[in-house]
């Protein structure tokens, strides 16, 4: 238990931090990045490993226990094993969790148990080979699948997020729930957000947790509805029999937002206090023009203090507009 308890100003409770360590992605996920790629900020302009390792043991002295590495993608960053291991070794924080799609994760997989990486969340939104090349623009399935027997073998708790997607993977939801038949995995379907680097979304969302849970039902009508853990970001339900769970984000219906237990870090290191927001200030700026610690923390907690109260609400004052320009990969997810 930290010593120390963070708490917004909607009495939300934070202890997650979603570090998101590059804005570079070797995958180009349509629902994340055009086909050309996005803008990629320049080295010099992401926080460091050194400043990363800083700023977390900062929040880990202000109350944060949890620490999620998400980017892009987290590997293609260069000595990302060395900066695991550091940030595993800060004292108060007891989970360090990774999002990954898995491509370059395989052979690490030893290293990453051996570190004490608690959870690794697996990016995979189809079971075809085709379908998961039209999705990813790149041919990649079989290390993503690699990944994912080398996680279970190593016994670390592993989850699959699927972007449910009209015309593009609905196939696959059963398939996908299906491996939870033989497998101790949690599999969760996704809402698409209009996070995807062109600002380009749909009308209404054909595919919302409503349909996403009917279509479920249609198939499992045995699917019971099991308790949630605190602060989940998915409603999760269990097949009987089945070793896994599945799972629905509400990711764009944003329903879950009164336990919101997370803040983010950006690339470039800007804070979000939430994810449709787009951005409270700047701590790399603050911390290269000469901050103390004392001074940052004061910064933290201002930002904490006027935290939105929902993600409708972090929308709608968003200073640069709408529809959301970013890519997913430049925000964390
Ligand atoms: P756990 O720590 O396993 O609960 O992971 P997580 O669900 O917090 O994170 P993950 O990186 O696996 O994200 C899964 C999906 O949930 C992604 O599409 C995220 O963008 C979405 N998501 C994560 N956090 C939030 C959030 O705070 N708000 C919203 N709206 N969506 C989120
Ligand atoms: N909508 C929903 N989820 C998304 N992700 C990336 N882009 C989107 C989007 N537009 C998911 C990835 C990854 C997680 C961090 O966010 O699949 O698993
Ligand atoms: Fe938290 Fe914003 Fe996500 Fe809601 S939409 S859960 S407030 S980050």
């Amino acid at each position: 238990m930290a010593l120390t308890k963070l708490y917004d100003n909607h009495g939300r409770h934070i202890n997650y931090v979603r570090l998101a360590v590059t804005d570079r992605c070797n995958l180009r996920c349509f629902y994340c990045m055009p086909e050309e790629g996005i803008k990629y900020v320049p080295k010099d302009a992401l926080l460091s490993y050194e400043e990363m390792l800083r700023l977390m043991h900062l929040l880990a002295g202000m109350g944060i226990e949890k620490v999620r590495i998400t980017g892009g993608e987290p590997f293609v960053r260069r000595d990302m094993l060395y900066f695991l291991k550091e940030l595993c070794a800060i004292n108060g924080i007891r989970k360090v969790n990774i999002t990954t799609n898995g491509t370059l994760t395989e052979a690490l997989v030893p290293e990453l148990k051996a570190m004490g990486i608690h959870s690794v969340n697996l990016s995979l939104d189809a079971l075809d080979k085709g379908r998961f090349f039209e999705i990813t623009r790149r041919d990649a399935y079989d290390q993503v699948m690699g990944t994912y027997r080398a996680l279970l073998e190593h016994g670390i708790s592993t989850k699959i997020n699927a972007v449910v997607m009209e015309n593009k993977n609905i196939e696959d939801l059963i398939p996908m729930a299906m491996l939870t038949k033989d497998d101790p995995v949690g599999v969760r379907f996704i809402e698409e957000m209009p996070f995807n680097g062109e600002g380009s979304h749909y009308e209404t969302l054909a595919w919302n947790h409503r349909q996403i849970l009917k279509h479920l039902q249609a198939h499992f009508p045995d699917m019971e509805k099991i308790p949630d853990p605190p602060h989940s970001t998915s409603y999760n339900y269990q097949i009987p029999g089945h070793q896994g769970t599945v799972g629905i984000i509400a990711a764009y219906s944003r329903t879950f937002c009164g336990t919101c237990n997370r803040i983010r870090l950006t690339p470039k290191g800007m804070l979000k206090t939430c994810l449709y927001d787009d951005g409270v200030f700047n701590v790399r700026d603050i911390m290269r023009a000469g901050a103390t610690d004392e001074q940052l923390k004061a910064t933290f907690l201002d930002a904490l203090g006027n935290r939105a109260k929902d993600g409708w609400e972090a929308e709608r004052s968003r200073q640069f507009g709408l529809p959301v320009q970013e890519s997913m990969s430049t925000i964390g997810g």
